[in-house]
């Protein structure tokens, strides 16, 4: 995409400068404006927001040249003003710049020192404006939404443990923003100044996690061509993120105790021990208690990192967070996208809270993603939401059942029926106290019925 010409409103009240500058920065490719005094220009700064940047002179009659710069900067913080004035005028110039102006010209003036002067500006004004669209992104990315109560608690105990050194171990099944949860302790701690280092427990080969931990010594094994700190050494004065730390190896475990009792560390194949001022923060989607009991976790080191316990809970268990995270999603991804704005209709929101959503926000991120790219006009209803492809489409059961397929609404039900059935046993791994209670049945209807369907 080629950018849109820059727009320069040139103001001076001699009407030949104004010619000079505008045919000098017509000749490299911006466009220009022009007012003949201070409230002529003032007046086109507000007409024409698109304006990137303003060459001003400092000696105009009644309305003088500092006047407007601060009339402007009242008007647009962001726009770039560049001074012009007569010669000998250094106080004034002083006294600009401290105003904000990004540059001084003082005449006479070559054409090749103006243009000099604008493209910098310009080019500085943008990396001011992408940096600033960078931070808001990224405080977007970072917040933590919903209106349920699950959610109110999580925030509640981010807030209360975050400040301290204490341990936090964050479980939830995958997509429910256990990672984000981690970032936000870190961020709103006193190390946020320092390093946040997360390592994916479940991503690394078993023999490489000791010295992605503590860090090798060149020749340590093969392929250590180089010494390298290890995770604890990153993360010194900052926050170590185990992520899957359900997927740490049980060797591996007995090791990582140790380092937290002892907060020291020792490189692989080396000698020294290094002091590491850590906080550590652990997340799991297992259920690491059916593992100890099964022996496949340390008991210690459960102890350890369940100081304190952050759940996050299924979307499917808190539906009322549905709408608030599709819409931030949708008009993100407009934003991202550089589409124009759209909503979604109240069907849509109502489709959306009542999908199982398996994948949790992140699934629900994904489909909102790809259905502001799909749809059409400024909504989004149902239709291009089932287009992205979540659950089972309309008409399509699970193995491609066409349900229009059937002649008889008997067999129509009942093969909806036990579908349904199905995904929700599914949904409560196969707890049938619990699907009976979502689904609002009596328990010895949902056994009868699972009988019948052969669901057992
Ligand atoms: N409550 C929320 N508000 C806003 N965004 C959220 C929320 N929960 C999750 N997200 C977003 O959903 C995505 C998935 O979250 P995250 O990566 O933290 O999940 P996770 O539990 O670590 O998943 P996994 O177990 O698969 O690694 C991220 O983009 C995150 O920003
Ligand atoms: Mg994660």
């Amino acid at each position: 995409m080629v950018a849109p010409a820059a727009r320069i409103l040139i103001v001076d009240d001699h009407r030949a400068v104004r010619e000079e500058l505008a045919f000098a920065l017509d000749y490299e490719g911006w466009q220009t404006l022009e007012a003949a005094d201070g409230p002529a220009g003032l007046a086109a700064v507000e007409q024409h927001p698109d304006i990137d940047l303003v060459l001003l002179d400092v000696k105009l009659p009644g309305l003088d040249g500092l006047e407007v710069l601060d009339r402007i900067r009242q008007l647009r913080a962001d726009l770039p003003v560049v001074m012009i004035s007569g010669h000998g005028d250094l106080e004034t110039a002083v006294l600009a710049v401290r105003k904000g102006a990004y540059d001084f010209l003082q005449k006479p003036f070559t054409n090749d020192r103006v243009v000099l002067s604008i493209r910098n500006a310009l080019a500085n004004s943008r990396l001011t404006s992408e940096n600033r669209d960078l931070r808001k992104a990224l405080q977007d990315e970072q917040q933590l939404l919903g209106d349920s109560d699950a959610i109110g608690q999580v925030r509640g105990m981010v807030d209360k443990v975050a400040a301290t050194d204490v341990t936090v171990l964050i479980t939830g099944e995958n997509g429910t923003g256990k990672e984000l949860i981690a970032r936000q302790l870190h961020d709103k701690s006193a190390r946020a100044t320092g390093p946040f280092v997360a390592l994916n427990c479940a991503a690394i080969p078993a023999d490489l996690v000791e010295s992605e931990l503590f860090g090798h010594e060149k020749g340590a094994f093969t392929g250590a061509v180089q010494a390298r700190a290890g995770a604890f050494e990153q993360a010194d004065r900052g926050t170590l993120f185990l992520d899957e730390v359900g997927d740490m190896p049980l060797p591996m475990q007995a090791k990582l105790l140790r380092v937290l009792q002892d907060r020291v560390v020792q490189r692989l194949g080396g000698t020294r021990t290094a002091a590491v001022d850590v906080r550590l923060l652990a997340a799991t989607n297992q259920d690491l208690q059916a593992m100890v009991e099964a022996k496949t976790f340390r008991e210690d080191l459960y102890y350890r990192l369940h100081v304190v316990r952050v759940h996050l809970p299924p979307l499917r268990e808190r539906h009322g967070d549905v709408p608030v995270l599709a819409t931030h999603f949708l008009t993100q991804a407009c934003r991202r996208n550089r589409l124009p704005t759209r909503k979604l209709t109240s069907k849509a929101l109502g489709w959306l809270a009542a999908q199982p959503w398996p994948g949790n926000v992140r699934q629900l991120k994904n489909v909102l993603e790809g259905a502001a790219i799909l749809a059409e006009g400024g909504e989004v209803d149902v239709a291009d939401l089932q287009g992205v492809g979540v659950a089972a489409p309309s008409g399509q059961g699970a193995g491609g059942t066409d349900w229009f397929a059937f002649e008889r609404l008997e067999d129509f039900r009942a093969a909806t029926e036990k579908e349904f059935l199905r995904r929700k046993l599914i949904e409560n791994q196969g707890n049938i106290k619990r699907t009976a209670e979502r689904i609002e049945l009596q328990r010895s209807n949902l056994y009868k019925k699972l009988d019948r369907y052969d669901l057992k």
